[in-house]
């Protein structure tokens, strides 16, 4: 395998993944990060994202992965420059640009380098670019990781999309080679089909989630259990069983900040995108609905003392970006309840976003005395607590709002719970 020096702009969990893996696969990499202290820990092995598997791949491979805050270190060692940086959304919905015209600011009119566009950017971004700046190497290779799972999904990807065009086909056949030992099937395209393909893959997988919610909230009122109709659908190979879980709706920094993007960018053209409006508007109902569940059994939330199990988006993350527990917490706070809240790994981190709740250092503690628990993450712990035995015996009332349909519905019925799944 040729060996290829590789810049990665961006220590984030894109670009950490992306550092480690390549520096698995046997390459130089060379990691630049703008904020000292995480430069620094990263030097001495220290992880600040909890991420299963990164910090162990990343101690592993130090001796080839090297990490810096200065620029001309990675530019000095590496031609190609993934640029892994944030692009969060604006108030309007589109994607802010602004770090990735920081990185181009940075190169100048630097010719022997290419661009390798991994942050999500708008459809159009890299033509822009290109124009722009004459010349300029662009290749756009979306990532596909999911947080909790992302060093998985770097070695063992769906596939691997290459958009490139023109003059930057050579820079493409190296991004190319660089994945080709993964094995996955590699998608040779122009730079805004690939652009398209993140953005649409995000898009469809949040309808997809949208569209099982609205099954679950029809299945309650008639008497199905979306967990059924969900199995008996996604035997269908047209359809598949992936993503068709009902829950208390999908949060993080990626479908929620993408479909509104999409939206937004297909509006910036005179394109009216129904279906992803609806897409949003279901899931902003659906983070709204427990307070309904909890009020038909409790009556006014006023005073009520409540749990909230899980704050993280979901589970073996500790992002809480865009997370149901905080618009619940919000709401909660709005009927007047009380709320404590238990994360195993976000822990305190989350205090303060979070309207008021406590923090409870266990499950327990914040199960204590509880009118309700409402599970928001479906961290392995929750199925572990003694149910029917010393959670039972810590609630004043044994009503449980499961938002993910993890626990165990039928023991806990059986031990004298009133149960609230979603679409059950
Ligand atoms: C998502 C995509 O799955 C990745 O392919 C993509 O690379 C990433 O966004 C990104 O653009 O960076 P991620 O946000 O890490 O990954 O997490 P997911 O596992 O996709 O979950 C997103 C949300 O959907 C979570 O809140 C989860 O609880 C929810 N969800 C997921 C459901 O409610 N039901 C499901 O069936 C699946």
């Amino acid at each position: 395998m040729e060996r290829e020096p590789i810049g990665v702009i961006g220590a984030g969990y894109v670009g950490l993944v992306t550092a480690a893996g390549f520096a698995e696969l046997g390459h130089e990499v060379w990691a630049r990060d703008i904020v000292p202290e995480k430069v620094e820990a990263l030097r001495r092995g220290e992880v600040p994202i909890h991420e299963p598997g990164l910090s162990e791949l990343i101690r592993g491979t130090s001796e080839r992965l090297h990490f810096t805050t200065e620029m001309p270190d990675v530019l000095e060692r590496a031609r190609l420059l993934f640029v892994c940086v944030d692009t969060p959304p604006t108030y309007s919905g589109d994607a802010d640009l602004s770090r990735v015209e920081a990185v181009l600011a940075e190169l100048g009119d630097s010719s022997e380098h290419a661009l390798v566009m991994k942050s999500t950017v708008p459809v159009g971004t890299g033509r822009s670019i290109q124009r722009r700046r004459d010349g300029i190497g662009y290749v756009s290779n979306p990532e596909f990781l999911k947080e909790g799972s992302a060093v998985e999904d770097f070695m063992k990807p769906d596939r691997v999309v290459v958009g490139a065009n023109g003059g930057s086909e050579e820079y493409a056949d190296r991004v190319a080679a660089l994945y080709e030992p993964l094995g996955a099937e590699i998608v040779r395209t122009d730079v805004a089909s690939a652009e398209m393909i993140k953005l649409a893959s995000n898009a469809f997988l949040a309808t997809k989630i949208s569209f099982i919610n609205e099954i679950a909230n029809v299945s309650e009122e008639l008497g199905a259990d979306a967990l059924e109709v969900a199995r008996g659908m996604g035997l269908d190979d047209r359809i598949g069983p992936k993503f068709l879980q009902p829950g208390v709706g999908f949060g993080g920094s990626c479908f929620p900040k993408d479909v509104q993007a999409l939206k937004q960018l297909a509006g910036n053209t005179g394109y009216h995108f129904q279906l992803l409006t609806a897409v949003i508007e279901v899931n902003e109902l659906q983070k709204r609905r427990t307070i309904s569940k909890l009020q038909k059994h409790l009556g006014p939330l006023a005073g009520k003392e409540i749990a909230l199990l899980g704050v993280a988006f979901k589970p073996n993350t500790d992002d809480v970006r865009e997370a149901t527990s905080l618009v619940l917490a919000g709401r909660l706070a709005g009927e007047g309840a009380n709320v404590r809240a238990y994360d195993p790994v976000t822990g305190h981190k989350a205090e303060g976003m979070l309207a008021g709740a406590a923090i409870a250092d266990s499950a327990l503690e914040a199960i204590d005395g509880a009118d309700a628990a409402v599970l928001v993450t479906e961290w392995p712990e929750f199925a572990e607590l003694d149910w029917t035995g010393e959670v039972k015996r810590r609630m004043r009332v044994p009503l449980v709002v499961d938002g993910r349909n993890f626990l165990d519905r039928d023991a806990l019925v059986e031990a004298g719970f009133t149960y609230e799944g979603i679409g059950r």
